[in-house]
C-alpha cells in the first residue's frame, strides 16, 4: 500500500459505486464516497447497509467550485487521495430529434465534466507524492454508440480520450489513468430502460446474464492497487462479450 490509502469514489453511493467501495476497503484503503446533494436525505440509510465503514461527502460534481469545496475538505479531513475513481453518471435517454438542451447539458455535466471538476483538483499532490491511481468508469455505449443515447455516447467516450491524454501527462510520475467500461450491469440505471428493450439487450450478452456492481468492483480494485503501475491508458471492457474491438 502507498503512503496514503485514501480512495475518492464519486458516484460512490450508487450500484456500481458501493460495490467500488467496498472492494477498495477490502484491499485496505480508507473511502470517500461522493453523492449528489438530491441524495441527502438517503444517505444514512446507504451508510447503515454497509459493512465496512465509508465517509459520505455530498456535491454537486457538475460544478468546479462546489467540487473543489468538497475535494478540500476530504483532504482535511481525510488526507490526500491515492486513488480516485471517476464513477458518477446519469443518463436522460431521448434520440436526438426528441432531446433538449438540457438533457445534453445535465448529461455532459455530471459524466464528463466531472472527470475534469474531480480530477483537476487531485492532480498536483498525486504527482507531488509520485503516486497516484485514477480510474474512470465509463460504458460500453461509449465504445459502440447506443440508440437513444447520443449525449452518453459522447460523454462515455470523451472520458476515455480524458484518460488516453492524462496517461501520457502523468506516466512519469507514477500514475496510471485507466478507463473501465461496464456493459450492461443490474442496476436502478438499466431496470429503468423499458422491459421489452432491456429483454433484447439480454438476448445480445454472450454470458447471458446482465453483469453484477462486483463484475466492475474487482477490475477497478485490481487496477487501483500499488503493483498495477505499469498498465495506463487502457480501455478495460467489462461487458459479458456484448461487444469487443
Ligand atoms: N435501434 C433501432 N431503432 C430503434 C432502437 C434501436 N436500438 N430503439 C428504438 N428504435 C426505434 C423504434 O423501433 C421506433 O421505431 P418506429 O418509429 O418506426 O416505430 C423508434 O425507434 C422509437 O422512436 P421514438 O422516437 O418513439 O423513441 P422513444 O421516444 O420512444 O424513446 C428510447 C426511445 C428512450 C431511446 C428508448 O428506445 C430506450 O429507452 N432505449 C434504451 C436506451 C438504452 O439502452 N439506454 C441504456 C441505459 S443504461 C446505461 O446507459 C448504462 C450503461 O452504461 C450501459
Amino acid at each position: 500500500m502507498s503512503k496514503s490509502s485514501l480512495a475518492i469514489v464519486t458516484g460512490g453511493t450508487g450500484a456500481i459505486g458501493t460495490a467500488i467501495c467496498a472492494a477498495l476497503h477490502a484491499d485496505g484503503h480508507s473511502v470517500a464516497a461522493i453523492g449528489h446533494p438530491s441524495e441527502a436525505e438517503k444517505i444514512d440509510t446507504w451508510r447503515n447497509g454497509l459493512a465496512f465503514e465509508a465517509h459520505v461527502y455530498l456535491a454537486d460534481l457538475a460544478d468546479f467550485e462546489a467540487t473543489t469545496a468538497c475535494l478540500a475538505s476530504i483532504e482535511a479531513e481525510l488526507g490526500q487521495a491515492a486513488v480516485v475513481v471517476n464513477a458518477a453518471g446519469i443518463t436522460r435517454d431521448a434520440p436526438l430529434k426528441k432531446m433538449d438542451a438540457q438533457a445534453w447539458r445535465a448529461v455532459m455535466g455530471a459524466n464528463l465534466d466531472s472527470v475534469f471538476n474531480v480530477t483537476r483538483p487531485l492532480i498536483t499532490a498525486m504527482i507531488e507524492n509520485a503516486h497516484g491511481r485514477i480510474i474512470n468508469i465509463a460504458s460500453i455505449n461509449g465504445q459502440k454508440g447506443q440508440f437513444g443515447q447520443t449525449n452518453y455516447s459522447a460523454a462515455k467516450a470523451g472520458m476515455h480520450g480524458f484518460t488516453m491524454a492524462l496517461a501520457q501527462e502523468v506516466a512519469k510520475h507514477g500514475i496510471t489513468v485507466n478507463t473501465v467500461s461496464p456493459g450492461y450491469i443490474d442496476s436502478p440505471m438499466i431496470r429503468a430502460v423499458p422491459e421489452p428493450i432491456r429483454d433484447n439487450i439480454l438476448s445480445g450478452i454472450p454470458a447471458g446474464r446482465f453483469g453484477t456492481p462486483e463484475d466492475i468492483a474487482r477490475v477497478v480494485a485490481f487496477l487501483a492497487a500499488p503493483e498495477s503501475g505499469y498498465l495506463t491508458g487502457a480501455n478495460i471492457p467489462v461487458n459479458g462479450g456484448q461487444f469487443m474491438h
